[in-house]
């Protein structure tokens, strides 16, 4: 672990890492007022979640057996507990998790194309992190390397990844910093990268950034998938490219991880 002390309160040091993710975070947090204050919306045609398991059902896949199976269904349960104690620490953290058909869809398709090697950016409490993880368990084979800056806020690191299961750990590794800084060496390390999920900081330039540095290393055959994609024209730039299927899912949760139902909207793109 490192030396890296808590910021503010009289007598304690702040480390030139803490800053420099401060200064990540912020310049981020410019960007999305920018973007929100400035930025185009994309105009996407939408298709339900059945469509898309209807999609991948007819390439010859065992969606239905899949969603069906024990470990996912143990694992939805487990989070929702998780969730309810985490949002009784901090009601204001109900934003971040991913949603339930997100998390299924992350499941769903670490089953079905068995990778490797997984990317995420973007950890918060790990729900995202632990559905890729479970299946990677299911398949025995595979790891994740996940890409966040650390809240900074006191008390808030208690909750970061917090909904891993600990069992699941060993083939989770946890890059501490934004996509920004961290993406460009961790691919050039890792190679070929099976499935990619975004899910960190939702404008533009960081979207397109991640997209851009992701794709050539994406196998064919393998999957991008991108929460938030209704709030910039960054994922419609994948569509122009050499892709077997780009799909914009909206939908309505019916069995929510946390909350009420909620519409959801993300993207999945197999190269
Ligand atoms: C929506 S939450 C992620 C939710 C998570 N995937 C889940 O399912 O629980 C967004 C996360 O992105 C992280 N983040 C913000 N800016 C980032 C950046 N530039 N690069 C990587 N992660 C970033 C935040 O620290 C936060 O943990």
């Amino acid at each position: 672990m490192s030396s890296m002390k808590p910021m503010g309160g009289s007598g304690r040091r702040v480390s030139a890492r803490t800053l420099r993710e401060f200064g990540d975070l912020a310049l981020g947090y410019v960007d999305l007022g920018r973007e929100a204050l400035f930025g185009a919306s994309p105009d996407y045609d939408t298709v339900s979640w059945e469509s898309v398991l209807r999609d991948l059902e007819s390439r010859g896949d065992g969606v239905a057996e899949i969603l069906d199976e024990l470990a996912l269904r143990d694992l939805e349960e487990a989070t929702r507990q998780i969730l309810r104690y985490v949002h009784q620490e901090n009601p204001r953290g109900a934003q971040w998790p991913a949603d339930s058909i997100l998390a299924r869809c992350c499941y769903l398709l670490c089953r079905l194309v068995r990778p490797a090697i997984v990317v995420e950016t973007g950890v918060a409490y790990g729900v995202s992190s632990a559905f890729v993880l479970q299946a990677l368990e299911e398949n025995g084979r595979g790891v994740l390397h996940s890409v966040d800056p650390p809240p900074l806020r006191r008390g808030y690191a208690r909750s970061w990844g917090v909904a891993v299961p600990e069992e699941l750990k060993a083939r989770w590794t946890l890059h501490r910093g934004t996509s920004k800084r961290i993406l460009p060496g961790l691919l050039e390390k890792l190679g070929t990268v099976d499935v990619f999920l975004h899910d960190s900081l939702h404008t533009h330039r960081n979207m397109r950034r991640e997209f851009e540095a992701v794709w050539p290393c994406l196998r064919t055959g393998g999957v991008l998938i991108a929460d938030d994609v209704e709030r910039n024209r960054a994922f419609g730039g994948l569509r122009e490219l050499n892709q077997s299927l780009w799909r914009v899912v909206r939908d309505r949760e019916a069995r929510p991880l946390h909350g009420n139902a909620a519409p959801v909207t993300f993207g999945v793109v197999v190269k």
